[in-house]
């Protein structure tokens, strides 16, 4: 029975991971800051999978907090094959209109501690010749700081498929759209405007990714409808993205 570390563990995309993982038989490493919750969900998946679910809390904007998560996927006597860096949280002010101290920790959860645990997870991976990291990012348009920093996720995740081809480990970045989970709330982002044929839900989307990973996909962008604007936006005058992506931005604020 292999083992995952999941980031951001008890809640949405996350959990969906989590309980995904359990029903193929995976033991767990469930990674967020609120205690109680993490051992809900620990008693939920040993109860429900017949699963180990081990704790580890931790707060990922901070660095020893960090290198404690890091020394867990370290640990030579008990492997970690797939590292899901999912923790995450968004914000609705704008960065001008912000705190940098809120910006700066929003760096340190998005790609701080993605980059220090994708490190930690692919040198013992590599030295063993299998394993998966998977970073779930969203960031084809220029939204907020937030999308700046997805967008360095998912280039950080080609330069380390890259880096890994050929070893038996792959690195995948999975590019969600709008997904029902807590974090739009979380951030007090009004999201009553969303058509609903945008939102996606954590456990299909999850279900796709995991299949992306085990077919060595680098970028996996769940459903139809992303697909298509994800190709869109590659394709129209980044000039044209950036006028779109600051008028949306600036209504979501005004409602917001
Ligand atoms: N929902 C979407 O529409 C969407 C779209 C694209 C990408 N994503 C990305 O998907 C990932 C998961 O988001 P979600 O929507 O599932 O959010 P969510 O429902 O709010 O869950 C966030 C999880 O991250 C943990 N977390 C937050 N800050 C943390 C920190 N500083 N240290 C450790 N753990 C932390 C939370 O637990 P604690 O609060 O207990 O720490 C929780 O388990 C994020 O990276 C997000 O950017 C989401």
């Amino acid at each position: 029975m292999s083992t995952a570390l999941v980031t951001g563990a008890t809640a949405g995309i996350g959990l969906a991971f989590c309980r995904e993982l359990a029903e193929r038989g995976h033991d767990l490493v469930l990674v967020a800051r609120d205690r109680a919750r993490l051992e809900n969900v620990s008693d939920e998946l040993s109860a429900t999978y017949k699963v180990g679910a081990e704790i580890l809390a931790a707060d990922l904007s901070d660095r020893a907090q960090v290198q404690r998560v890091a020394d867990r996927l370290a640990d030579a006597t008990r492997p970690v094959d797939l590292l899901v860096n999912n923790a995450g949280f968004g914000m609705s002010h704008s960065f001008l209109g912000g705190d940098l101290a809120d910006e700066e920790r929003m760096l340190d959860v998005l790609c701080r501690a993605v980059l220090v645990l994708s490190r930690a997870a692919a040198l013992p991976m590599r030295a063993r010749g299998h394993g998966a990291v998977v970073s779930s990012v969203a960031g084809f348009a220029p939204m907020g700081t937030y999308a700046a920093a997805k967008a360095w996720c998912t280039a950080f995740t080609e330069v380390l498929a890259a880096e890994l081809v050929g070893s038996g480990v792959t690195a995948t970045a999975l590019c969600p759209g709008f997904t029902h989970t807590e974090l739009h709330a979380r951030a007090d982002l009004d999201m009553s405007r969303l058509p609903d044929f945008l939102w996606l839900e954590a456990d299909r989307l999850v279900r796709d990714c995991l299949d992306d990973v085990s077919a060595g996909k680098v970028v996996s962008v769940p459903g139809a409808q992303y697909k298509l604007l994800v190709a869109a936006l590659q394709v129209l005058p980044r000039g044209l993205v950036r006028r779109a992506s600051g008028t949306v931005a600036s209504v979501r604020r005004r409602h917001g």
